[in-house]
């Protein structure tokens, strides 16, 4: 019930009425027992939304695109790991201090490491967006070999230079074997689930095969993965896990990861 009690978080994007976040951390905060519950923001601007959380005492909030980045001036600390990064993918009000975390990056490393451990191990990291960002620091921070590939060159370019990583031509993949595969770029999301990032032959038995897309669940570079006796991780496992870290972080709880992923799966099978 809600009551003048309750504990108020947030999203704010734009555009953000797509976010499965509301229907996971409302669930959760019902089945953690707490008084708080999450709404949707889609904000102009993010100035004006900032002094809002402030001014309103809103207790965390998750921050998407386009304002990962743009976000950080407007904190007043931010954690080493999202600094590192560049983007903020969560903020907590500490006591009218909002601070900054990125668990993008810890929630792709967790489902990553519960199938391999990536120290010295070989990666080929498709995209040099966003979450191809968050996911590089992560990889680095391991250990990992990583090589990555991106449809614009320059991104490519940039994105390894500030990791320290080699970039590649996906032409010129075809001798290397890698270890790990992660997809960080929406090719495959529907409308276009009939693409894959990926030429099959580059997939072999025994690769971990990751894909941050969740619509569809099985993309098709993972029925691909599947069909070359791969290890697959689906993109429910990034955004299931990056939330329950955001949850840590507000409300100093574990929150159960199965019941978290089974309410992202209810809630996308209706979709
Ligand atoms: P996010 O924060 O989710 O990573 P983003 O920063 O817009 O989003 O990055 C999207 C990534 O998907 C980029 O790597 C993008 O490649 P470009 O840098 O060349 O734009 C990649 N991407 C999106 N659509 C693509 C497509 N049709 N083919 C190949 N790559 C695509």
């Amino acid at each position: 019930m809600i009551d003048a009690q309750t504990e108020l978080y947030g999203v704010i994007g734009n555009p953000v009425r797509h976010s499965l976040s509301p229907i996971m951390h409302n669930a959760a905060f019902n089945r953690m027992g707490l008084n708080a519950t999450y709404l949707a923001f889609e904000v102009k601007n993010l100035e004006e939304a900032i002094n809002g959380i402030r001014g309103l005492g809103i207790q965390g909030v998750s921050v998407i695109l386009p304002f990962k980045t743009q976000v950080i001036p407007f904190l007043d600390g931010i954690e080493a790991l999202a600094e590192k990064i560049k983007a903020v993918n969560t903020i907590q009000n500490k006591r009218g201090r909002l601070i900054g975390y990125n668990t993008d990056c810890r929630g792709a490393m967790e489902a990553l490491e519960e199938e391999v451990d990536l120290k010295r191990k070989k990666v080929l990291l498709l995209g040099a967006g966003g979450a191809a960002r968050a996911i590089g620091f992560g990889l680095k921070e391991r250990g990992s070999e990583v090589i990555i590939f991106n449809r614009s060159l320059d991104k490519a370019v940039e994105l390894a230079k500030d990791l320290g990583f080699v970039y590649q031509p996906l032409s010129s993949l075809r001798e290397t074997k890698f270890d790990v595969i992660i997809n960080a770029t929406s090719v495959g999301m529907v409308p276009h689930d009939a693409e894959s990032p990926l030429p099959k032959k580059l997939l072999r038995e025994g690769m971990v095969v990751m894909d941050i897309v969740y619509q569809p669940l099985k993309t098709k570079l993972l029925q691909e993965a599947e069909e070359q006796g791969c290890w697959t991780i689906d993109g429910l496992e990034m955004l299931a896990r990056q939330g329950a870290k955001q949850l840590e972080i507000w409300t100093g709880e574990k929150p159960e990861i199965n019941q978290i992923k089974e309410d992202l799966r209810k809630a996308l099978h209706k979709r």
